[in-house]
């Protein structure tokens, strides 16, 4: 089920879309065009940042200190320009402004002094985020200001203690330039790098919301808690996935047109996104290894979608197709400082939904159901229970995917309608009409936040 970064580059264009309806007030129907995010990293997962932006249709100014890195971006075509003189980059940006076209563009350099150029020279931003490597700073997660990617490395063999003095300034600067930037009218958001801790560890109380520690958060918004969590986990919008175990491509490219026939882009915000991820995924080349695509759908997208793979199945027009998701959705995973962050009535610290969904789907009938410890966050941090079932064409498949699908995915939804999350609520109630009589989610009484207090108050009166 591997399907190498297209999972990251999905989660990312639909973030930055989100973001830009949620800060920057955009209409369901409208998409990046001539809006600017800066951010940093184009490694591992933060490369994609570089491809989703394109996809979104807007403008990246991405900072990366590792020239191999730009240049493996570039090369592979997800990166188009790049440059170390930021006032050509600055004018390219003008000039895509202008165009009201996509680009994205690596900054051959620090990325604190991507933020002073653009503070000091007052240039507007939209959207900001980082993605160096902060969860892991003091190892060379994070290369301090003044020092080359090798100089960097170099400073870390020899002396630590001058590393990490080096690294805590940096992070200082940083959050100064980002604080006067949002004064601005910037909007900055964690991307789950553990930057706003790294702040905080470098000694700036003034990023944790109480201004004295962590335990009430921090003054930014952080992606999955503030953005992914309400716009999609909530509805159910999970990183649903498949591959063609044919391994044909036509296979894919008819898979493609099967789930986009199946999504109503005039829905909702989110079914919009997917139409076009899906309309274009062909023309962007995301297929690394298996033939496999991605597309963030809720329980009913999902269900349709299986079910009519599983018809062309057994019509002979494709071979057969393991579907799934990943663990970054709605209801597979109990992950209080990522997936779960955004239930707030205290359950996300128990990992008994991720046991559910993965005992409820083993008893449903999936091909392939796995309960691990750990994974994104890691061991201790996280419950993960994932699955996998094999579309053979057959009618007892017809029936898992009733079955077992709903149970993914609303499982995590009810679980979201209990905590009183808004959206969940909504969804719950669509769902339980759709259903009629065959399935029924109960729901909270919602009660006024003083109920409780009135009803002592008048009990001791
Ligand atoms: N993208 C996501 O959805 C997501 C989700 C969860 C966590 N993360 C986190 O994002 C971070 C990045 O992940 P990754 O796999 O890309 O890591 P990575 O280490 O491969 O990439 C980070 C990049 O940042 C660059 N960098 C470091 N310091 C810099 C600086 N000061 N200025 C400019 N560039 C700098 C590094 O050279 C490197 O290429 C990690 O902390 C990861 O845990 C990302």
């Amino acid at each position: 089920m591997y399907i190498g970064p297209q999972g990251i580059v999905h989660g990312t264009y639909i973030t930055l879309l989100n973001a830009g309806r949620m800060y920057l007030g955009l209409p369901e129907d409208q998409d990046l065009r001539a809006r600017t995010f800066l951010t940093s990293g184009l490694g591992g997962m933060s490369g994609a940042q570089a491809k989703a932006v394109e996809i979104a249709g807007g403008i990246g100014i991405i900072a990366e200190v590792d020239k191999s890195r730009i240049e493996t971006r570039h090369d592979q075509g997800w990166l188009s320009k790049y440059s170390s003189d930021l006032s050509e980059i600055f004018e390219w940006v003008e000039e895509y402004k202008e165009k009201g076209e996509p680009v994205s563009i690596g900054y051959y350099g620090n990325v604190v002094d991507l933020w002073k150029y653009v503070s000091d020279n007052d240039i507007p931003i939209d959207l900001s985020s980082d993605q160096t490597s902060c969860h892991d700073v003091y190892n060379g997660g994070y290369t301090p200001q003044g020092l080359t990617f090798e100089q960097g490395r170099e400073l870390l063999k020899n002396d630590r203690r001058e590393f990490k003095s080096l690294a805590d300034n940096s992070l200082k600067l940083q959050f100064e330039f980002i604080r006067k930037m949002t004064k601005r009218g910037t909007f900055f958001w964690d991307y789950g790098n553990s930057f706003m801790k790294a702040v905080f560890d470098a000694g700036v109380a003034a990023i944790a919301r109480n201004g004295k520690n962590p335990d009430d958060g921090f003054i930014f918004p952080s992606y999955v808690e503030d953005i992914m969590g309400p716009i999609c986990f909530d509805y159910g919008y999970g990183p649903f996935r498949w591959v063609c175990l044919s391994g044909k491509h036509d296979d894919l490219i008819e898979t493609d047109k099967v789930a986009l026939s199946c999504i109503d882009p005039k829905r909702r915000g989110q079914d919009r996104d997917n139409f076009v991820w899906i309309r274009d995924a062909e023309k962007n080349a995301l297929v690394v290894g298996s033939q496999a695509r991605i597309l963030y759908a809720d329980a009913a997208g999902r269900v349709k979608i299986a079910l009519e793979f599983n018809k062309k199945v057994r019509d002979g027009k494709i071979g057969p197709v393991m579907m799934g998701r990943d663990h970054h959705d709605t209801g597979g995973t109990d992950s209080p400082f990522r997936e779960t962050a955004n239930i707030r009535d205290g359950s996300n610290v128990t990992s008994d939904m991720a046991h559910q969904i993965w005992a409820g789907n083993a008893a449903r009938g999936m091909t392939l159901c796995v309960l691990s410890n750990g994974g994104g966050v890691g061991t201790g941090k996280a419950i993960n229970g994932g699955f996998g079932l094999v579309l053979d064409g057959s009618e007892r498949v017809d029936s898992i995917i009733r079955l077992g699908l709903d149970w993914d995915v609303m499982g995590g939804v009810a679980r979201r309608a209990w905590a009183r999350n808004e959206h969940s609520i909504e969804a719950v109630v669509d769902w339980n009409r759709m259903m009629g009589n065959r399935g029924h989610i109960t729901l909270p009484f919602v009660s006024g936040e003083g109920l409780v207090e009135d009803i002592v108050r008048k009990k001791l009166r």
